[in-house]
């Protein structure tokens, strides 16, 4: 487990515009990192550029849809022209849907699947040769606690996300070799635009994230996760106790989240 300095790292974020993203960047830059942050609103990341110019690192952004390969490439060769490696890239970028699968389409079910989980597989595909320079590179994966737990209403994010976890932990095992690790992050609900952005949503059903942490609080963990070299972290206690609850009585968590979830 190797421990990290931010200050100078060169970090690449996506989904940068709102919500953790953004209070990621904004933090890494507060700490001196170099950052290059990705989203498709270009307003929002303009605006994330000028919050940060005050601050002692540098945020450069990159506006496009990062399930688009033509994207993905951008970001890796500006990493390449600019810093010639990446000690750090953060796949943050991810959409839901709240509806009963019956309900639902194919179309909504590959959306899905293309923002939270191909395009974090493709994008570290494509940064891999760069990160293979570094000294202790790190890949980090923003899942969800929904990628360890399923819930209902929430049959196609769950399913983004487990995929997500599953991918990440073979990759961590098979990368040991090269020096990079993997870092999974599992936030539960957090006050973001999360909610208020689904890709479809079926009135009546599926919690909608009342009582979550500020996305500030989930960055900061993000971030000394980052230092410290964790391979996991669940950073709301919400969370933490429903994945504790789940593997000591998966009957009873299968009920409660069948009544509440
Ligand atoms: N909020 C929660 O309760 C919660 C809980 C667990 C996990 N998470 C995960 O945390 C991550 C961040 O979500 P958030 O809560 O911060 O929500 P958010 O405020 O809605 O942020 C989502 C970010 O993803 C970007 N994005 C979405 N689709 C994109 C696309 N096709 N191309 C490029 N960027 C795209 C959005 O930017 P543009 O719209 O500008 O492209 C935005 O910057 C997601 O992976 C989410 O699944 C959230």
């Amino acid at each position: 487990m190797a421990r990290r300095r931010i200050s100078g790292s060169r970090v690449i974020v996506t989904g940068a515009s709102s919500g953790i993203g953004r209070a990621l960047v904004l933090e890494l830059a507060r700490r001196g990192a170099f950052v290059i942050a990705t989203a498709r609103r270009e307003d929002r990341l303009a605006d994330l550029a000028r919050e940060a110019e005050l601050l002692p690192g540098r945020v450069q952004t990159v506006a496009g849809d990062i399930a688009s390969d033509a994207t993905r490439q951008r970001l890796v060769e500006l990493a390449r022209e600019q810093w010639n490696g990446i000690d750090v890239l953060v796949n943050n970028a991810g959409v839901g849907a709240i509806r009963n699968f019956d309900r639902s389409s194919p179309d909504e079910l590959r959306q899905v699947m293309e923002v939270n989980f191909f395009a974090a597989v493709e994008l570290i595909r494509g940064a891999l040769p760069l990160l293979q320079k570094e000294q202790s590179p790190l890949i980090v994966n923003i899942a969800s606690i929904l990628g360890h737990r399923g819930i209902p209403h929430y049959t196609e994010y769950c399913a983004s996300k487990f995929a997500l976890v599953g991918f990440s932990e073979a990759l961590r095992a098979e990368l040991v070799n090269q020096g990079i690790e993997v870092l999974i992050v599992s936030p539960g609900t957090t006050k973001t635009e999360f909610f208020g952005s689904l890709l479809a949503e079926q009135p009546g059903v599926g919690s909608r994230g009342a009582g979550g942490v500020p996305p500030e609080a989930v960055a900061r963990a993000i971030v000394r996760a980052i230092e410290r070299g964790k391979h996991q972290i669940v950073p709301n206690p919400q969370g933490r106790l429903l994945l504790w609850l789940n593997r000591i009585s998966p009957r009873l968590a299968d009920s409660l989240v069948a009544r509440f979830g």
